[in-house]
C-alpha cells in the first residue's frame, strides 16, 4: 500500500518535468551498479583501476560547478524577518512562480528518479524521511551512499507518513536529437530554495554536492533546524566522536566547525596520546534531542561522508585513507597514470604522468593543482575502520560536550571553555572563520559563522540562538553538554601553523575529557577557562619556542579588537537579538578592560 500524498506528489512533478521516464529507486546494490555504468556510459565517471581501488570511480564535474553556491541559495519563508539578515529571502509564491518556469520541461530526455530516504536510522525517533526527486544519476549513486534509501523506508513511512519533498534538477532539458555532456548543469540559471513552512526544496541548475544531495545540507540543516526550533531539538552541522581513555571511560563529543575546518578529521582523529582512542559517529551533521533522563542525545542523520580530499594522507588521517580502499565516488580528483585518485597533500611526492580534474596532462612542479581544492570522496560510513559500534543506535549517544571552532590565524587560543551554557552559546553565535573553497567565492576572509551554521541556519538566526539558549530552561543546567572553543589553524610570525594539528589535537580532547570528569584544571581569565599551566598534556610534543604560550594566551588588545566586530556583528540583528547574548559582550568587554593592560594575562 502506498503513501497517496506521495504518489500525488510524484505525479504532480512529473507532469510538471515531463521526463522520458520515471524510476522508483530501491536503493539495492544493482541499481547503485546500474547508476555508476549509466556515469562512465555518459562520460561523466571514469573507472578506477579495479586492483588498485576495487568499485571506484572518478567523477569530474564542470569547472564552473565545484561547491555549494551560498548567493543562489534561498530562504524563501513568509516574511523576510523570519530569514533574517544572514540568508537570501525571497518571497515564496513569487520564488515557487519562476522556480516552475525554470522547470516546465526540464526533465526532458532524462530519466526522474525518485528517491526515497531516510536521514537517520530507520525508524529511529530521532529520524526523518524525505524524498529527492532529480534527473542526476550522479545524486542517486551518492545519496545511495550517503542516505539509507528504499523500499524500507518506504515502509517506515507508511500510508500515512509525512516526509521533506525536495525537487532536483540540473537544469538541462535534451531535445531528441540533442546530445548529453559528461557534466549537465545550468550555466546561466541555478537556485537553491528551501520553503521552510512546507518543507520543501527545490534545487535548479547544480549538481554539485551540497546543492544537489538535497538529504545533507537543504533537508538536514535548512529545513530540519526549522523542524527541530518547532519541536524543541537541535540539527547541527558538527561531527559526533567517542572518546576512549586508557582506564576506558567513554565521552561523546560533538563539534561544530566550518565547512573544510577540520570536522572530518577530528571525527576520525588517531590520537597521538598513549592509550586514547576516539571512534566516529558522524562527521558533518548531528541532530540531537533531549531524552527522558534531561541529557542531549545525538544521532547521525547520514550514512556516508562526503569529504573534502585534499589534505587527506596516511599522515593526517589515516582512519579516512582506509575508508576510501574501495567503492567510493571520487569527485575532482587528479588521476594518476595507473589508474588510482590523487590529491595535493595525499603523497609528500607528486607523481608524474597524472590526469588533473580539468582532464588536462599534470606537470608536477608547477602552479595548477591537480585536484580541485573542494575535490571529495562519497563513501559509505560502515567502511571506517574506525566507526563506533554504536553509531547507527536510534536512540542516538549522550553528549558531554560541544566544541566551537573556526579558522583563525591570530588572537583565538588553542582551546577556551565557557563558563555556562549562555556563555557556550555567545562563543558559538560569535565564531568567527576564514572562508574555504567549500563555497564559491573569495578564500580566506575573516566572516562570522555562528555554530558553522552561517550557510545552513533556514530561518533567522538571532531566533536560532534564543533556540539555543532555551535548552537552559528546558533540561537541569547540570545535565547540559560543557562547551569549548578550539582554534587548530593559530599562526606564528612566519605565517605557519603553531599547532601541528591532526593527531596532536587529542592533547585539546584530553584536556576536555578532564574537564567533563571533573579532573582537569582551568584558570579563569576575561575570555573564559584556559588549561592551567601543565594541564594540557604535551608529553612528547616539540612545539617551537613560546608556541605553547601564544596558543594559550589572552591576546587582550586583539579581544578589544574582536569585541568591536562582534558588536558590528550583533547589530545586524537589531531587537531580535537576545538579550544574554548582548550582555555576554558587556561583560567580556567589562572583562578585558579590568584585567589591564593590552600586552595578555595568560
Ligand atoms: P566539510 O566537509 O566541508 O564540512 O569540512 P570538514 O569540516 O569536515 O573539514 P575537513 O576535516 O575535511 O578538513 C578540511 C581541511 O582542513 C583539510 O584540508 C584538512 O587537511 C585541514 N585540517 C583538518 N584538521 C586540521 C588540523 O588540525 N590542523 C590543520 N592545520 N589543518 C587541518
Ligand atoms: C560543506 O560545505 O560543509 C560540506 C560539503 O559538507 S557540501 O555537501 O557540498 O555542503
Ligand atoms: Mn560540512
Amino acid at each position: 500500500m502506498g503513501n497517496a500524498k506521495l504518489e500525488a506528489w510524484v505525479a504532480e512533478v512529473a507532469a510538471l518535468c515531463r521526463p522520458d521516464r520515471v524510476h522508483w529507486c530501491d536503493g539495492s546494490q544493482a541499481e547503485h551498479d546500474e547508476m555508476i555504468r549509466l556515469l562512465v556510459h555518459a562520460g561523466t565517471a571514469t573507472p578506477l583501476d579495479e586492483a588498485r581501488r576495487p568499485g571506484s570511480v572518478l567523477v569530474r564535474s564542470h569547472p564552473a560547478d565545484v561547491a555549494r553556491v551560498e548567493d543562489r541559495t534561498f530562504i524563501c519563508s513568509a516574511r523576510p524577518e523570519d530569514a533574517g539578515p544572514t540568508n537570501n529571502w525571497a518571497d515564496p509564491a513569487e520564488m515557487k512562480a519562476t522556480l516552475r518556469g525554470l522547470f516546465d520541461g526540464a526533465m526532458a530526455g532524462r530519466t526522474m528518479y525518485v528517491i526515497p530516504y531516510s536521514m537517520g536510522p530507520v525508524g529511529s525517533p530521532i529520524a526523518n524521511i524525505g524524498v529527492e526527486v532529480t534527473d542526476s544519476p550522479y545524486v542517486v549513486a551518492n545519496m545511495h551512499l550517503m542516505t539509507r534509501v528504499g523500499a524500507r523506508v518506504l515502509d517506515a513511512l507508511g500510508a500515512e507518513g509525512e516526509f521533506v519533498r525536495g525537487l532536483h534538477s540540473v537544469g538541462m532539458p535534451l531535445g531528441p536529437s540533442d546530445p548529453d555532456v559528461p557534466w549537465p548543469h545550468n550555466l546561466e540559471h541555478k537556485y537553491i530554495t528551501h520553503f521552510p513552512d512546507t518543507r520543501e526544496i527545490w534545487s535548479f541548475g547544480s549538481g554539485y554536492g551540497g546543492n544537489a544531495l538535497l538529504g545533507k545540507k537543504c533537508h538536514a540543516l535548512r529545513i530540519a533546524s526549522v523542524q527541530a526550533r518547532d519541536e524543541g531539538w537541535l540539527a547541527e552541522h558538527m561531527l559526533i566522536l567517542k572518546l576512549t581513555n586508557p582506564e576506558g571511560r567513554a565521552h561523546y563529543i560533538t563539534g561544530a566547525f566550518p565547512s573544510a575546518c577540520g570536522k572530518t578529521n577530528l571525527a576520525m582523529l588517531q590520537p597521538t596520546l598513549p592509550g586514547w582512542k576516539v571512534e566516529t559517529i558522524g562527521d558533518d551533521i548531528a541532530w540531537m534531542k533531549l531524552d527522558a533522563d534531561g541529557r542531549l542525545r545525538a544521532i547521525n542523520p547520514e550514512a556516508g561522508f562526503f569529504g573534502v580530499a585534499p589534505g587527506t594522507s596516511m599522515g593526517s588521517n589515516p582512519s579516512a585513507i582506509r575508508t576510501l580502499s574501495r567503492d567510493v565516488i571520487y569527485t575532482n580528483c587528479a588521476v594518476t597514470a595507473d589508474g588510482d585518485a590523487w590529491w595535493e597533500g595525499m603523497t609528500d611526492e607528486t607523481p608524474g604522468g597524472m590526469t588533473d580534474w580539468l582532464r588536462r596532462s599534470h606537470a608536477p612542479g608547477g602552479t595548477r593543482k591537480a585536484a580541485h581544492p573542494n575535490a571529495r570522496f562519497t563513501v559509505a560510513a560502515s567502511q571506517c575502520p574506525v566507526i563506533a559500534p554504536e553509531w547507527e543506535d536510534p536512540e542516538g549517544v549522550p553528549i558531554d560536550a560541544i566544541l566551537f571552532g573556526g579558522r583563525r590565524g591570530s588572537t583565538i587560543p588553542l582551546v577556551t571553555e565557557a563558563f555556562d551554557w549562555t556563555h557556550g552559546t555567545f562563543m558559538g553565535a560569535t565564531a568567527g572563520s576564514e572562508t574555504t573553497a567549500a563555497a564559491v567565492g573569495a578564500v580566506g576572509q575573516l566572516r562570522r559563522d555562528p555554530m558553522a551554521m552561517l550557510p545552513f541556519c533556514g530561518y533567522n538566526m538571532a531566533d536560532y540562538w534564543g533556540h539555543w539558549l532555551s535548552f537552559e530552561g528546558r533540561t537541569q543546567p547540570s545535565k547540559l553538554p560543557l562547551v569549548f572553543f578550539v582554534n587548530w589553524f593559530r599562526k606564528g610570525a612566519d605565517g605557519k601553523f603553531l599547532w601541528p594539528g591532526f593527531g596532536e589535537n587529542s592533547r585539546v580532547l584530553r584536556w576536555v575529557a578532564e574537564r567533563i570528569e571533573g579532573s582537569g584544571e582551568a584558570v579563569d581569565t576575561p575570555i573564559g577557562r584556559l588549561p592551567a599551566p601543565g594541564a594540557l598534556d604535551t608529553s612528547g610534543l616539540s612545539l617551537r619556542d613560546g608556541a605553547l604560550d601564544e596558543l594559550l594566551a589572552v591576546d587582550v588588545a586583539g579581544w578589544l579588537d574582536e569585541v568591536g566586530l562582534i558588536r558590528e556583528h550583533f547589530a545586524r540583528f537589531g531587537d531580535r537579538l537576545p538579550s544574554p547574548l548582548a550582555d555576554c559582550v558587556d561583560q567580556l568587554e567589562a572583562r578585558l578592560r579590568a584585567a589591564g593592560a593590552p600586552t595578555g594575562v595568560a
